[in-house]
């Protein structure tokens, strides 16, 4: 396995990767070195047949505190717009076929709160801190985070959030549907159910799994009628694989 500075990965189940946010001094700051990380080790678990659902966490304190300021204070437009500045951030979300859940625990904020919505699904504790605070530095969400939040939790909310840059809870999250589950507890019960609904899907057939996230992706980009036309084309594209229902066996996928 790759050794990391920024990162820790590990198979803490059979079929389940989980990466870990390994920065605790500067509370999870994603530096462009640690975003050169977590692709390569994205990309290897995405690539990895034993593996079906990849887990991403942080600290208890902190799942991401945001981009890295100290990296951006110096930059100028021409030095971010010649090197594209954050664009390898799209890696997570233009490129990794597998589910990716997201489990936060403590603060999500800036370019944390946008790498979280990139995930599939997320999980948090009640007492995360999720937020875009960027307008307090002077800037804007440049992560994703105006487009994201606001297609998860509305325009009037995500407006507030943004234009205010206020946090907000897990608790919040959970209600708004931002997280999927709100975990009672801290970062180790919340790594359990990640971990339980990591390997449900990891039990599953690889490609309709993969299938299943392409199509509910769609739909934040296509028209309803596209989008449905879309899922029907990949819903015939798995056909063959219901015969061990029928026949009322245990289905055994191979996961190539
Ligand atoms: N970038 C770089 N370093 C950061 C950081 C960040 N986003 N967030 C925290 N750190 C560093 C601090 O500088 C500090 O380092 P030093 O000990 O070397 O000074 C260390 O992490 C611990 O932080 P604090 O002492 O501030 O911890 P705290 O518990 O008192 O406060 C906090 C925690 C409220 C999260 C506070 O650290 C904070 O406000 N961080 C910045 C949050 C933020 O503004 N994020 C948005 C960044 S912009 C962005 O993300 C752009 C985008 O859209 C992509």
């Amino acid at each position: 396995p790759a050794s990391y500075e920024h990162i820790l990965t590990e198979t803490p189940k059979p079929g389940v990767g989980l990466i870990t946010l390994n920065r605790p001094k500067a509370l999870n700051a994603l530096s462009s070195p640690l975003f050169q990380e977590l692709n390569d080790a994205l990309s290897n678990f995405d690539q990895d047949n034993d593996i079906g659902a990849i887990i991403l966490t942080g600290s208890e304190k902190a799942f991401a505190a945001g981009a890295d300021i100290k990296e951006m204070a110096p930059l100028t437009f021409s030095s971010a717009y010649s090197n594209n500045f954050i664009a390898p951030w799209s890696h997570l979300a233009n490129s990794i076929r597998k589910p990716v859940i997201a489990a936060v625990s403590g603060y999500a904020l800036g370019g944390g709160c946008e790498l979280a919505l990139m995930c599939d699904i997320i999980y948090c504790t009640a007492n995360a801190t999720f937020g875009q605070p960027e307008i307090k530095l002077g800037v804007i969400p440049g992560a994703g985070g105006s487009q994201r939040l606001t297609r998860a939790i509305g325009k009037s909310r995500a407006m507030e959030l943004i234009l205010t840059g206020k946090n907000f809870s897990g608790k919040e999250a959970g209600e708004w549907g931002v997280a999927a589950r709100v975990v009672d507890g801290g970062k180790e019960e919340l790594l359990a159910e990640t971990l339980k609904t990591a390997e449900t899907i990891a039990g599953y057939s690889r490609v309709a799994v993969v299938a299943a996230k392409e199509v509910v992706n769609k739909s934040q980009e296509l028209s309803l009628r596209e989008g449905v036309e879309y899922e029907r084309r990949l819903f015939h594209g798995l056909f063959g694989s219901m015969t061990a229902f029928a026949e009322k066996k245990k289905p055994e996928w191979s996961h190539e």
